[in-house]
């Protein structure tokens, strides 16, 4: 072989060896829209990289926010897959045609309640993990401020709470559209509402992000944060904060924190990996890492010990397929912007 005709072939060989061994193969791209803890999107983003070799961008926003986004993109759609946030909006989304009916071969790990959620969405999107709704409060302003410790809803309208409570906004936010809901399904609508009008008192914030109540209350910057309670846990975990959890004596509502992938997705292939990875046990085993303490939906995939035990709580009968209905969402957040946001 002529010399310059054997370099050539060298250099192929060379450049063909790079591609195959190399850090980044060539493998795909993959857009996530991801709605739980910036700690945790960010864990499974590296780790589903390093697992298939598909480069991933990733977004993250509450789930009321991804929502609207992907609604907004429908007709020319940017994300892929959207991995969490509270299972109303992705249920909204399916009803609305947004996400892609998918049947993973992982749904027979599942545990029941996760399945259902792909039931009621006609297949669209499925249960990744489950989480209680509840509050906390800062021990140290507590008894700063000389105040009895609040164990129900019903405490947080008490004139002593005035300015002392946060919570996010429902139109970003899927915790405080959880929290609406719970309360319908408790008191009724009307009582609901007038509850939530007497709490719009004592709210010092209604904040973009569901667990940012918990992150104030950790720091001292309000008495009292309304989120779920694993996000309450968190501070305690990460800081050894002075936050105390309490499952409100009336009962309370819980996410199924969900999945779904969105239709006419750019990266259909990589979504499907993601959608599989993202059930088994070993990525659901990232969250605990991650300090994020759901409940997850493969029945191997361990519930990390420091979880609020779910079966100490009362839980309400949360009814996903009307209050993630189209119809509902929508009604029940114009009756709050009208009655409670624009005030
Ligand atoms: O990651 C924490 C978490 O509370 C999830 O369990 C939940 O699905 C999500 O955040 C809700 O966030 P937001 O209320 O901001 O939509």
């Amino acid at each position: 072989m002529k010399k310059a005709t054997k370099a050539f072939f060298l250099s192929l060989a060379i450049a063909g060896a790079t591609i195959l061994s190399g850090p980044a193969r060539a493998d795909g791209n993959l857009t996530v829209y991801c709605s739980v803890q910036e700690e945790w999107c960010q864990l499974m983003v590296n780790e589903f990289q390093k697992a298939t070799g598909i480069t991933v961008a990733m977004t993250r926003k509450s789930s009321g926010e991804t929502y609207a986004q992907v609604k907004a993109e429908s007709a020319n759609p940017k994300g892929d897959v959207w991995w969490g946030g509270t299972g109303d909006p992705h249920l909204q989304a399916a009803e609305e045609g947004l996400t892609e009916a998918y049947d993973s071969p992982m749904l027979a790990k599942l545990h029941p309640w996760a399945v259902k959620q792909h039931e009621t969405a006609q297949k669209r999107t499925v249960g990744i993990y489950l989480g209680a709704l509840g509050y906390g409060y800062n021990t140290d302003l507590l008894e700063q401020k000389k105040l009895e410790a609040p164990k129900c809803w019903a405490d947080l309208i008490k004139p002593e709470f005035k300015g002392e409570v946060q919570v996010a906004n429902p139109n970003s936010s899927g915790t405080a559209y959880t929290f609406i809901a719970t309360l319908v399904q408790i008191m009724g609508e009307d009582e609901a509402f007038k509850y939530l009008k007497a709490l719009g008192e004592n709210i010092n914030q209604y904040t973009k992000s569901g667990a940012a109540p918990a992150q104030a209350a950790a720091r001292g910057e309000t008495l009292v944060g309304i989120a779920f309670q694993h996000d309450i846990v968190t501070p305690t975990i990460t800081s050894n904060a002075p936050i105390k959890n309490v499952s409100p004596c009336e009962g309370t509502g819980f996410e199924i924190g969900s999945m779904s992938i969105v239709k006419g997705a750019p990266n259909m292939d990589s979504a499907r990996k993601w959608y599989d990875w993202a059930l088994t046990p070993e990525a659901q085993k990232l969250a605990a890492q991650a300090n994020s303490y759901q409940n997850p939906s493969n029945m191997e995939a361990p519930i990390p010990e420091q979880a609020p035990k779910m079966a100490d709580i009362k839980l309400i009968d949360y009814d996903f397929a009307k209050f993630g209905s189209s119809a509902e969402r929508k009604r029940l957040l114009g009756r709050w912007d009208k009655e409670i946001g624009a005030k």
